[in-house]
């Protein structure tokens, strides 16, 4: 894994940086929320991961070794340091979602989507992904797309909110 100097910066922009900046500054550079900022990072970069380059400008802003952010993405499975998708769907399966039928949730979603949990469609738009809880609870069994929280969804209004996102 090379320093920062050595890191060739490929999905980083100067759009892309200015929206990091705004996440740290938010954070006030404060490298004891890595997590949140990494989850927040992912979210503003396409195809939703954490790419070498982004991982090494959050270091260096941070002044972490990039080890410390790699090892914060490897440990946790809401970050990914591969391209996902443009929309990540994450289906809960913590207890109140499983009490509540996340099965039935999660077959109509791979039956609408054409994929398993774990995978992405075809054409890059959508992955599929299981989630710890989110605190949405109340409205259990529950996704999230992205930073948007659903629940209590039929089949009709489980498509029309994925053709949304189209
Ligand atoms: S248990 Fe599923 S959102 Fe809390």
């Amino acid at each position: 894994m090379g320093s920062v100097t050595e890191t060739k910066f490929e999905v980083l922009n100067d759009e892309l940086a200015s929206k990091i900046d705004k996440i740290l500054s938010e954070n006030a550079y404060d490298s004891t929320k890595l997590v949140g900022i990494l989850l927040d990072v992912q979210d503003v970069v396409p195809k939703k991961y954490v790419p070498m380059d982004v991982a090494a400008y959050v270091a260096a802003k941070l002044n972490i070794p990039l080890t410390g952010v790699y090892d914060v993405i490897t440990f946790y499975a809401s970050l990914s340091e591969k391209p996902r998708a443009d929309h990540v769907i994450n289906l809960c399966k913590s207890i109140v979602c499983k009490t509540n039928n996340y099965m039935d949730l999660q077959k109509s979603l791979e039956k609408f989507l054409g994929i398993k949990v774990g995978e992405a469609t075809e054409d890059g738009k959508f992955a599929l992904e299981y989630s710890a809880c989110f605190g949405a609870c109340d409205v259990a069994p529950a996704i999230k797309i992205d930073q948007d929280v659903y629940g209590k969804l039929t089949d009709e209004k489980l498509i029309e909110i994925i053709n949304s996102y189209r």
